[in-house]
């Protein structure tokens, strides 16, 4: 399993989108959550669902068994799947300034934006991705002045030198 995630604006789901066209099966995350109803609950000050963990992997499980080709899993809580599962993890990263400049475009509400550069100033993600799979597994990607062709490129290379395609 190939693992896309970053703090939001950072560009996981159209980097996504595009490596679908190297035939990759790709899940995003948070839509798949929903659909199959895979949370504990809703957390109405956050708005966000609180992904129930067993259920989610039991279900990622499911869909490689039924997939030829390689997963992705792409979005926010991505970087909780536990290390067993995982053969490489993406981390995109962005500097402030610019994200701040995507989330404004996305229509992020104020506060919600300036939650979101915090944590990318703090490197949560990636520092959370490091505790679960290790330096070895986990390459981060700084998207600020790249292209998200460029990102894609990037990606390629990384798991084609790994034989993960
Ligand atoms: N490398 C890039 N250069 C310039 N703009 C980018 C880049 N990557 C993404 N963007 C733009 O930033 C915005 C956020 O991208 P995207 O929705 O893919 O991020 P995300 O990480 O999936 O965010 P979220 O976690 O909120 O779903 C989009 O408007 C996208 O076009
Ligand atoms: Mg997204």
């Amino acid at each position: 399993m190939i693992i896309i995630c970053g703090t939001p604006g950072t560009g996981k789901t159209e980097v996504a989108n595009l490596l679908k066209r190297h035939g990759f099966k790709v899940i995003h995350l948070s839509n798949l959550v929903i659909r199959e109803k895979l949370y504990l609950k809703y957390d109405e000050e956050r708005d966000s669902y609180i992904i129930d963990e067993k259920k989610l992997i039991d279900k990622l499980i499911e869909i490689e068994k039924e997939t030829s080709e390689p997963l992705i899993v792409e979005g926010i809580g991505a970087e909780i799947i536990p290390n067993k599962f995982v053969d490489i993890c993406f981390v995109l990263i962005c500097e402030p300034k610019e994200l701040e400049k995507r989330l404004k475009s996305k229509g992020y509400p104020y506060t919600k934006i300036q939650e979101n550069l915090e944590a990318e100033r703090l490197s949560l993600i990636w520092g959370e991705a490091l505790d679960n799979y290790g330096r070895s597994k986990v390459v981060v990607i700084d998207t600020t002045d790249l292209t998200i062709d460029e990102v894609v490129e990037h990606i390629m290379k990384e798991i084609k030198k790994r034989g993960l395609l």
